[in-house]
């Protein structure tokens, strides 16, 4: 069959397999080819066991895999024989040199600007997919027009703003797709080809241009702005403990406001996950470079709150078990960084397990989806931490129960069976404010929110 597009991505990642199935799911008329420099990452997408857990992934990947969407490790055939090169490779946060700890690592980045130049053939449209920081395609241009060929390439910014665990949810039904370019003829048009792809099944006017740098500014600024929203309602939540306030009476009457809305404010353990707070750094390390230092302060503070409220949780438990948690067992309920994914990348939970390992607890660890990510996580560890898949098993005997991850499951267990299988006086640290506080208090816990009165058997 004779495909009106070839679409080649280039990182297999939990941005670019979704969003790449997603549009062969909607454009059958397309041909969509996922590369990866790792051989494992995509025999898994190959096989029936897909490399990342995502709500409603595994349908759309077998409507369509080797009929429109094919995995590949071969990046050279890949670039070659593609016109429309989406790159979804990994930018982290540096860790070395200039910039470490703040800026983004851009060698994945600029390695696969090069394998483009090196490869290509024919005139090609690249499509930043990845979260730069601004001014990246500028230097991404730069490499790919450096010899002076007939080949000509122009950069797009077309950043991705699904979520994990509703990514599918997200990239069928978007807010908004947004494709900066530069404002020249052949920009333009390349543009207009990306356009055309999304319009398959994106309303136009949800189809939002700019220019280049505003829509890489646009995604940092996205990802800042939610974050500082929980951030706000995590600092408030210290507060109502201190208070009696309770954090879901005011963020239910704060958000319904109509100027501020109701959606992330959720008092929490901290936000997780590989990209909020990577962002934020790279945005605080940018406004430092152009020497905006109190803009840099004010962003930096988002982790800064984050940080303390994952601290705050810890001394909490210290604190309300008698100052000692050597060889107390813990059980954590979760470790994925949000419900429905298996994504542990920044999570809160391996900033908890580490400190209180440090305060000499055992720990065990339950999940339905992170397991296999948490033990990797924890390499080194294992045997002061056990992984149990059984949230009933894991609590057994148990001094506590810390609730990291919003799993829909740990809402309606039998806690008063929990109960009766742990050490007493056992208490439940809820992280996430998911379970039935005053049940839990009359079962005989000791009960301590976020952000809420504790309930307490004195
Ligand atoms: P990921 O680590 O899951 O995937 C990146 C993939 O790129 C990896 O499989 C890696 O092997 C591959 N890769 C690296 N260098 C390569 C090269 N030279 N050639 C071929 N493959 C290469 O990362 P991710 O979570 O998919 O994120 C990718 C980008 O998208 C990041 O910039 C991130 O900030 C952004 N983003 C992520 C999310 C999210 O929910 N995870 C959402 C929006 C945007
Ligand atoms: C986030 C953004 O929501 C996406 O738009 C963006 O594309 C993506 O980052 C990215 O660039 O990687 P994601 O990190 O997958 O998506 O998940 P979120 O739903 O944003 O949750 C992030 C963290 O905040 C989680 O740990 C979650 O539990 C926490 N959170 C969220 C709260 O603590 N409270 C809330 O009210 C909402």
């Amino acid at each position: 069959m004779k495909f009106r597009k070839n679409i080649l991505c280039i990182g297999a990642g939990y941005v670019g397999g979704p969003t790449m199935a997603m549009i062969a799911y909607k454009c059958p008329q397309y041909r969509v080819t996922v590369v990866d420099i790792n051989p494992i990452r995509i025999a898994e997408w190959n096989s029936d066991d897909l490399p990342i857990y995502e709500p409603g992934l595994g349908e759309i990947v077998k409507a369509t895999r080797g009929k429109n969407l094919f995995f590949s490790t071969d990046i050279e055939g890949g670039i070659r024989d593609n016109d429309i090169i989406f790159v979804s490779v990994n930018t982290p946060t540096k860790t070395f040199g200039a910039g470490a700890g703040m800026a983004a690592d851009l060698q994945y980045w600029e390695k696969t600007a090069r394998q483009i130049l090196q490869y290509s053939e024919s005139t090609k449209i690249v499509i930043e997919k990845s979260t730069l920081p601004v001014k990246t395609a500028l230097a991404m241009e730069k490499i790919l027009n450096y010899t002076k060929n007939s080949i000509s390439f122009d950069v797009l910014s077309n950043p991705e703003f699904l979520a994990e665990g509703s990514a599918i949810k997200d990239l069928e039904n978007p807010d908004r797709i947004l494709i900066g370019c530069q404002d020249t003829k052949s920009g333009l048009a390349a543009r207009e080809t990306l356009v055309e792809i999304y319009a398959n099944w994106v309303p136009r006017e949800k189809i939002i241009t700019s220019n280049i740098w505003s829509s890489e500014l646009s995604k940092i600024v996205s990802n800042a702005f939610l974050a500082q929203r929980i951030s706000s309602i995590n600092a408030i939540s210290a507060l109502c403990e201190k208070t009696d306030a309770d954090i879901a009476e005011v963020s239910k009457a704060v958000g319904m406001d109509s100027r501020i809305g109701s959606k992330f404010l959720s008092a929490s353990v901290g936000f997780g996950g590989s990209c909020f707070k990577k962002d934020i750094l790279n945005l605080v390390y940018l406004c430092q470079h152009y020497s905006l230092h109190e803009v840099a302060d004010y962003w930096e503070s988002v982790v800064r709150i984050n940080q303390y409220q994952q601290e705050r949780f810890i001394l909490n438990m210290l604190t309300t078990m008698f100052n000692t948690l050597a060889g107390k067992r813990i059980c954590l309920f979760g470790f994925a960084f949000k419900a429905n994914t298996g994504d542990t990348r920044e999570s809160p939970a391996i900033y908890i397990t580490k400190r209180l390992l440090e305060e000499k607890a055992e720990i065990v660890i339950t999940d339905p989806k992170a397991l296999k990510n948490a033990k990797a996580d924890l390499t080194g560890m294992e045997g002061q931490v056990s992984f149990v898949e059984d949230p009933y098993k894991a609590a057994e005997g148990c001094h506590a129960i810390a609730i990291l991850t919003e799993w829909d499951v740990y809402r309606n267990l039998d806690f008063q069976k929990i109960f009766n299988t742990m050490t007493k006086p056992a208490s439940i640290f809820d992280g996430r404010n998911i379970i039935d506080h005053k049940r839990c208090f009359d079962i005989g816990f000791n009960v301590y929110p976020t952000g809420k009165p504790a309930l307490t058997h004195s």
